[in-house]
């Protein structure tokens, strides 16, 4: 197994007969989720995913890939929420979050679309300036309005810079195979598609064409990343809670909610993992957060936010949050600390130390301080920070975000609270068909 699940410092906090009765809730969870017999069973696909991929499709990711790759000195990725965090949370895990920093001779890649700012696309729309640019769009709906509004800047670039043929070469599209408007903007101007499958949602698509096309542009091996996927899909299906880390997982973390324990917080000591925390947060929160339900997932960067956060975590009490640390035994390099003649900052006493060393120790001292200060700590070990380890982290989560969904008795599949503001936008920019919300919004914000 490619990681490894200790409850040790969790349970003091969270009793053991608790635990217990919600192993045998989260076999259930599982049994419904493998029989398709729970709520949002049309959205299953991603369990089967990393075997049951489109594999002609997987193969055109990767020409495409290298199409960008020799063409582009910038990809530009437009898509928001499960369309833009899982690639980004890879990107930077696997190469740096200063990938664009890097030599490298892959294209740099910003991700755009994924707010209203004005600066932040002003900003991008400069920095490709005399560049040769590729465009991936991805928005499983096709009408969300962040990445559509984006879309129509970066089309008009991409059409102004190249000739009709070349511009169509140049921009990718990853939406519905069917409907839409991008799909049908696609087709007219023969772009090339690659499919949302219907059956995989927005935060569970990361390892189809959302996340893959980018990933591999970065020069990621996407073969590597479902192969590690594929582990994690065969070693999380039986229901021994000891092996099965994942039912292991959902059990421990409905113990605190059910002791009234309002956050998890997912720690890592390695910068590279602040996207993937992003991507965990949408994860757990769009899938668990409804009914009045669930832990609100929040994340931190250790040892950088014990210096900002650490005070409130260290004094919250033991009702607040939990942490779930993923920590990794070796990082992707090290640095050796060397004695210094005269030891005038007093630091000697770390020569021959690795900065890994001390990194660990700061993570040993903060889970005992954590601790002592109430918080429980889980901890999830992995060897390393490869393709592998990753692919098999992101299927690890998603599945236990949906066995433990159900524990909680949600839906995990859906989100009807994202569409209320969506709503109140269109109206309050007189999106044709919401008059008349339009008249009472701007009566309750008092504009005349
Ligand atoms: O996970 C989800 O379903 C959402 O976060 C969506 O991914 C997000 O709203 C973007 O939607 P779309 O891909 O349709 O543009």
């Amino acid at each position: 197994m490619a990681i490894k699940f200790n409850t040790t410092h969790a349970e003091e906090f969270v009793s053991a007969a608790d635990i217990k009765a919600l192993e045998a809730q989260a076999v259930n969870a599982m049994n419904t989720l493998h029989n398709k017999t729970g709520e949002g069973s049309d959205y299953l696909g991603w369990v089967s995913l990393p075997t049951d991929y489109d594999k002609e499709e997987f193969d055109r990711i990767k020409k495409a890939a290298e199409f960008i790759k020799d063409n582009a000195d910038v990809l530009i990725v437009i898509g928001i929420g499960g369309s833009y965090l899982g690639a980004r949370a890879v990107i930077e895990a696997l190469k740096s979050p200063n990938y664009n920093s890097l030599k490298k001779d892959t294209p740099d890649i910003y991700f755009i679309g994924n707010s209203i700012s004005p600066q932040s696309l002003n900003e991008i729309i400069s920095i490709c300036e005399g560049k040769d640019i590729c465009v991936n769009v991805i928005s499983k709906s096709g009408t969300t309005t962040e990445p559509a509004i984006a879309f129509r800047v970066f089309r008009d670039m991409v059409n102004s810079r190249y000739s009709p043929e070349e511009a169509s070469k140049r921009i990718f599209c990853t939406t519905d195979k069917a409907k839409g408007t991008l799909k049908k903007l696609a087709d007219t101007e023969g772009y090339e598609t690659f499919v949302v499958p219907d059956d995989v949602g927005g935060r569970y698509s990361v390892l189809t064409a959302v996340g893959l096309l980018p990933i591999a542009v970065a020069g990621i091996d996407i073969d590597a990343l479902m192969s590690g996927a594929r582990n994690a899909q065969n070693e999380l299906n039986g229901t021994d809670v000891e092996s099965n880390i994942a039912l292991k997982y959902a059990a421990v973390r409905n113990a605190f909610y059910n002791r009234g324990t309002k956050l998890e917080c997912f720690v890592s000591y390695e910068p590279c993992m602040a996207m993937f925390n992003e991507w965990l947060k949408q994860l757990f929160a769009e899938s668990e957060g409804k009914d009045g339900k669930g832990l609100f997932p929040v994340s931190c960067i250790f040892s950088t936010d014990l210096h900002s956060l650490g005070q409130y975590i260290q004094e919250s009490g033991s009702s607040l949050m939990f942490e779930t640390v993923i920590k990794f035994n070796k990082p992707q390099s090290d640095f050796l600390i060397t004695e210094q003649e005269g030891n005038i900052d007093g630091l000697n006493f770390l020569a021959g130390k690795t900065m890994s060393f001390v990194n660990e120790k700061a993570r040993q001292g903060t889970l005992l301080a954590h601790t002592d200060g109430g918080v429980g700590n889980l901890v999830i070990e992995c060897e390393d920070i490869t393709e592998d380890t990753i692919g098999y982290l992101i299927y690890f989560f998603e599945k236990v975000c949906a066995i433990s969904g159900y524990v909680l008795g949600v839906n995990p599949f859906n989100q009807p609270g994202v569409e209320s503001y969506k709503k109140n936008m269109f109206a309050l920019l007189g999106k044709p068909g919401y008059e008349k919300e339009k008249e009472s919004l701007e009566n309750r914000l008092g504009i005349c």
